[in-house]
């Protein structure tokens, strides 16, 4: 099973100057929980951007063109069917971004982990994919106001799609 998680604003934005909206690290802990142990498949622009690398306890795989890419700690897919194809540890497998890879990928999409800040962000330059409602139900939903460590309220929101008819 192929499953997405993203955070998007109130306008489906995702991301600005190749770097997430804000921090949250409620999110950031959420995003750990759901994708330990488990492959994460993302374009080479979002595994650039994290700090420290690889994230740990999880199998990297990162899509890109060019065939001379080979940072440590990952493996190198060329494209979405590549990266499925190589994905080696156990559950669903998650598209992490960014906003090419989710596009390449949301068609075969059955689950979407979607975290949504109640927030309208400005000088964004990168967005998901439209979210048709009639193709998803929402199987859970959670909502969290804003504290001292989060700036923004947000919600977690599970959505699965409809089986074809
Ligand atoms: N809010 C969130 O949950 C979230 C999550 C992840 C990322 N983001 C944000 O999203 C932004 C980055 O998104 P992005 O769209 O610019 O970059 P991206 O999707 O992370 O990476 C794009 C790169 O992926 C490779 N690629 C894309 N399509 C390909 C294909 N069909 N075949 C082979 N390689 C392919 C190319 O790498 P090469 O150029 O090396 O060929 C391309 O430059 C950042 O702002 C990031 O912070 C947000």
């Amino acid at each position: 099973m192929l499953s997405a998680i993203v955070a998007i604003d109130r306008n489906g934005a995702i991301g600005k100057q190749g770097q997430l909206l804000c921090h949250m690290p409620a999110d950031m802990r959420h995003f750990k929980e759901i994708t330990m142990g488990h492959s994460i498949i993302m374009g080479r622009k979002t595994f650039e951007s994290f700090p420290k690398g690889a994230l740990p306890g999880r199998q990297n795989i990162v899509i890109t063109r060019n065939r001379n890419y080979a940072p440590e700690g990952v493996t190198v897919a060329h494209s979405v069917d590549e990266a499925l194809s190589v994905a080696t540890m156990p559950g669903d497998m998650f598209i992490i971004g960014g906003e090419q890879i989710y596009n390449a990928s949301f068609p075969l999409l059955t689950t979407i982990y979607l975290t949504v800040i109640d927030h309208k962000f400005k000088d964004v330059d990168a967005h998901f994919p439209r979210i048709d409602m009639r193709s998803w139900i929402i199987i859970s939903q959670e909502e969290h106001p804003a504290d001292e460590r989060n700036p923004y309220p947000f919600s977690f929101i599970t959505l699965k799609r409809k089986k074809a008819l």
